[in-house]
């Protein structure tokens, strides 16, 4: 059954506010989000209005029990001025995966996706074109009972709202491995995109910055002995320019959309990719012996992130020149390309929205 939205358009645009050619990561937002709330057990009066302020409760029970979850895709403009959206239905599957270790409810595929399309239609020309740009989009999720008391909310509100970004890291950063505090465990929620588990991360990667390190790796919860993701992306090594290895789905990491799409290209131009548990010691010794080659991390927001140099116990492990990097260097060319339709694309990732 057709998706019936209620669509009530801005009276004024603010695209004229809107400097594309110096884009600040999350600053300004297009004109429309989507809204749909879940009431009596069913999602109800999907919306489009005016991007703008919700009213809430103060007692809102997302706010004081964290039952919140996010997502975070792109859309491109393709050559012809088509928009493009990247592998939009993994993000609907994997809110739900996050929904549900949430106890919070899924959201029909359909409607997420009804949403999805009607909104970026709509804001198409919020979407920037220049290189390493995008309409970064937001969907989440949150629980609005005016309740206090721990319980499983039982009113949710979905929204998505989209912002026009440049690349999230301009240059290469330097990563330092965290080895006081822990972001999750076996049995622990750290597959799911949940608020809580980027909260968790201010302190460590504030600490790491007072350090000169951008961002933080995050390691095991037993010994501090194997690499999970870092603060924003999952993590890639590459040994020797042909072995690539990253941390294997334990459930303790995010199953990055991103992460897979460089896995499926990586193995389809001949690379040898392991997914497994990656020791910090393992990636000290490459280092030393000079065999670490790349190093890098992925995500919507970051696409290809390399890596500069990684802090560990004090020293810092510096990787080779940034402009000569094979694999990242090809993956990034590559991701970008399918992305924005410039770069054929095998795996039919691309959903062109005419
Ligand atoms: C994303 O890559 O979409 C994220 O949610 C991470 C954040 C750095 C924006």
């Amino acid at each position: 059954m057709a998706i019936s939205i209620k669509i009530s358009k801005t009276p004024q645009s603010r695209i004229h506010l809107c400097d594309f050619d110096n884009i600040e990561f999350g600053k300004i937002f297009s004109d429309h989000m989507f809204r749909v709330d879940y009431k009596n057990g069913a999602w109800q009066n999907p919306e489009i209005l005016p991007y703008g302020p919700i009213s809430i409760a103060p007692s809102l029970s997302a706010i004081h029990y964290g039952q919140a979850i996010f997502e975070g895709m792109k859309a491109f403009k393709s050559t012809d001025g088509t928009p493009l959206l990247f592998r939009p239905t993994d993000n609907a599957k994997r809110l739900n995966v996050s929904a549900v270790r949430m106890g919070m409810p899924e959201i029909p595929e359909e409607l997420f996706m009804a949403g999805l399309t009607e909104l970026i239609k709509l804001d198409q020309n919020w979407i920037p074109t220049k290189d390493g740009s995008a309409l970064y989009i937001r969907p989440f999720m949150f629980a609005t009972d005016d309740f206090v008391g721990v319980r499983p909310s039982e009113n949710y509100s979905f929204i998505i709202f989209c912002c026009p970004v440049n690349s999230y890291y301009p240059k290469p950063i330097k990563v330092k491995v965290e080895e006081k505090y822990v972001r999750a465990s076996t049995g622990m929620a750290g597959f799911a995109k949940a608020a809580g588990n980027y909260g968790i991360s201010m302190l460590p990667s504030y600490e790491a910055k007072k350090e000169g390190y951008d961002q933080i790796i995050w390691t095991d919860g037993n010994n501090h002995e194997y690499v999970e993701e870092s603060g924003t992306t999952n993590l890639f090594f590459v040994v020797d320019d042909n072995l690539v290895l990253t941390p294997h789905l334990d459930g303790n990491i995010l199953n990055g959309i991103t992460r897979n799409s460089c896995i499926q290209l990586l193995k389809a131009k001949g690379y040898a990719v392991e997914e497994r548990k990656i020791s910090i010691n393992e990636i000290v010794e490459w280092s030393k012996s000079g065999r670490l080659t790349d190093c890098f991390g992925t995500g919507t927001a970051a696409i290809i992130a390399k890596i500069a140099a990684i802090g560990y116990k004090g020293n810092d492990y510096i990787l080779p020149d940034a402009e000569q990097r094979v694999v990242s260097n090809y993956l990034y060319q590559t991701l970008y390309g399918i992305q924005c339709g410039k770069v054929e694309d095998p795996f039919h990732w691309s959903v062109k929205l005419d």
